[in-house]
């Protein structure tokens, strides 16, 4: 089979290198995968970039990807819930990676079953961004999951065209729909962030969208920070409300020692970052609100597999609308 794999930190797409390797077969716990399509994220070309040393890559030659839909070809002797010739999504442990291949091994518990109405593309872009989206908007965020009352009145969510912010503003209104949704996004973006259900849309390029302060005047009770833009919590906290949360999505120094600073000082408002987990009951819950088109995700580009390393380019250049998928 085909993999695309990096041997060395740093490169970008010019890094990645096409090599044969054996169709895996599946171990104890196990099922292989005919991957149909590959969903990208800002992380997998993170871990290439080093900003995870020495965590991450567990080992090179490494093969990058975690959020893949295909069809399954072998399954281990010890697992029941699947079959040959099911149709599934997964996500990959990003130690492990394996994604961008052909053909990948999966644990079964890390994998559910792809209803027919949802597409290979859409199942790949069902793992880590909606799974990210959700478990801020919940575990971290504190929005209920069964969409009962909350203090939560108020949303802010940055980055709002993006992977994780698109699904994030979907999931805001499905969660909690009496909930005002402030978003951000570039001026050619707005008019789709509020056809997702956003009530207003700050252009993250001007003034307003700088100081991110709501047209209606909203302070916001929850902040989920999508953006990689390294917003000051100065001006985070002159928006949120007296007792509110932030969650963001980047682990960097700066976010770190905001947290640690707002636990110290016994901050009323509260600081999260958020390292998504992969969790089949919340990825089974996201692949079927797809399935009742209560949920959609949008494709920014779909690439063949014999054009991975443009996908790859795309990613880190950072101005993707949506997910980008490539399909073998
Ligand atoms: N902690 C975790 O476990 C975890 C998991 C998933 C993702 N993340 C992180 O979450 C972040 C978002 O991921 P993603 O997949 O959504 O990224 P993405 O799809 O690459 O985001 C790109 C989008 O963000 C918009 N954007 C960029 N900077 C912006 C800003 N300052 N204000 C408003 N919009 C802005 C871009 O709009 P324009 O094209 O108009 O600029 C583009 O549409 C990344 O940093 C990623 O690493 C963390």
């Amino acid at each position: 089979m085909e993999a695309i794999q990096y041997s060395s930190y740093k490169g970008g797409a010019a890094g990645l290198k096409r090599v044969q390797l054996p169709i895996p077969e599946p171990k104890k716990g196990e099922i292989v995968v005919k991957v149909e399509a590959i969903s990208l994220n800002p992380f997998d070309w993170k871990i290439q970039a080093a900003n995870v040393r020495p965590f991450l890559p567990s080992k090179f030659p490494f093969t990058p990807c975690t959020d893949i839909a295909g069809e399954v070809i072998k399954v281990a002797s010890d697992v029941k819930k699947f079959k040959v010739g099911d149709k599934v999504v997964a996500m990959l442990p990003p130690p492990n990676g394996g994604g961008l291949a052909e053909y990948a091994a999966v644990k079964a518990t890390q994998a559910v079953i792809r209803p027919h109405q949802v597409s290979a593309a859409e199942g790949a872009s069902l793992a880590t961004a909606p799974l990210t989206a959700y478990q801020a908007l919940t575990g971290s965020g504190g929005l209920p999951k069964d969409g009962s009352m909350t203090h939560i009145k108020n949303i802010l969510i940055t980055a709002a065209s993006g992977g994780v912010g698109h699904l994030a503003v979907q999931l805001a209104k499905i969660l909690a729909p009496k909930s005002h949704v402030t978003a951000t996004a570039g001026a050619r973006n707005i008019d789709f962030v509020l056809s997702l259900g956003a009530d207003e849309v700050i252009d993250y390029k001007t003034p307003e969208g700088k100081t991110l302060q709501s047209p209606s005047g909203k302070k916001y009770d929850l902040v989920v920070d999508c953006a990689a833009a390294g917003t000051p919590w100065s001006t985070f906290s002159k928006v949120m409300s007296e007792k509110s949360k932030i969650v963001f999505l980047d682990p960097s120094p700066k976010n770190l020692w905001t947290l640690i600073v707002r636990k110290i000082t016994l901050s009323k408002k509260k600081v999260g970052i958020l390292f998504t987990a992969q969790k089949s009951d919340e990825l089974e819950f996201l692949v079927n609100l797809i399935k009742d088109e209560k949920l959609r995700v949008k494709i920014d580009t779909v690439y063949p597999f014999s054009k991975a390393e443009d996908a790859w380019a795309k990613c880190i250049d950072g101005h993707a609308t949506g997910k980008i998928i490539v399909e073998t």
